[in-house]
């Protein structure tokens, strides 16, 4: 569940690769603030360190030095069974190609968060199936990824990345590979979603037009993010 004081704060968030050449610094001190509800776009040139960034938020990677903390806690700080747990229950991910499981019906894509847990019970079948039907997709719950479009296969990621109630939702391009009405349509889905579920939205973007509809809009420019609006 999403407490009432759901937030994230990032401090002085460095990252550098070695190379060969000597250290690759890619990350130079960002600083960020979010806030129950709060939905955020970042833009930036290619290589610029985006997917990094949403990678070290969500937990998935860790950062050279810094601070990252949600909801009080620092993933750095957990064992890796724990931080495993954190990610699973508190993050929730969506990635520009939709990554489900071709072998798997929409249904059981959307629940295999949950089966880390405690398993898919009764209680987060019934999650799944209200997500689904909340994207439009109630009459497709038994169908595989590839009978579906590219924009419904995006609404199933979307859900499955929902499904545990996560405190943090990380989009990273989540429209790059769709078409510009859908693309649109899909946006407006997380900015809705974010809304009525209040949860932290931090979404990637190459689209200024999408990234012009949220709140919040920032640029990742030589390792620092720059407001644009917000
Ligand atoms: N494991 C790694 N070792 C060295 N360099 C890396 C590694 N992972 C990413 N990079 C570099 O970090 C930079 C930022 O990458 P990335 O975060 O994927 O950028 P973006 O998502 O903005 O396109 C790129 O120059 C990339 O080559
Ligand atoms: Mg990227």
């Amino acid at each position: 569940m999403t407490s009432s004081s759901s937030t994230l704060i990032v401090e002085q968030l460095t990252k550098s690769y070695p190379t060969p050449e000597g250290s690759l610094s890619i990350l130079r001190g960002v600083n960020l603030q979010m806030e129950r509800g709060d939905a955020l776009a970042i833009t930036g040139p290619s290589g610029s360190g985006k997917s990094t960034l949403l990678y070290i938020l969500g937990a998935l990677d860790s950062p050279t030095s810094g601070r990252v903390e949600l909801n009080g806690q620092q993933a750095v700080n957990l064992l890796e069974m724990e931080q495993a747990r954190f990610r699973n229950s508190q993050v929730g991910f969506i990635f520009q190609d939709h990554h489900l499981l071709p072998q798997c019906s929409v249904l059981e894509n959307v629940l295999i968060p949950t089966l880390a847990g405690k398993g898919a019970d009764d209680a987060a079948t019934e999650r799944a199936r209200k997500l689904l039907d909340r994207v439009g997709l109630a009459d497709r719950l038994t169908h595989r990824p590839a009978q579906l479009s590219g924009g419904e296969r995006q609404r199933v990621a979307v859900c499955r990345a929902l499904i545990n109630e996560p405190v943090l939702l990380l989009a990273d391009e989540p429209t790059g590979n769709l078409d510009r009405t859908t693309a649109a349509s899909v946006g407006s889905l997380l900015l809705d979603l974010n809304r009525e579920q209040n949860t932290l939205l931090v979404c990637v973007t190459h689209s200024l037009e999408l990234a012009n509809r949220f709140p919040r809009h920032y640029e990742l420019e030589e390792g620092q993010l720059v407001s644009r609006k917000g």
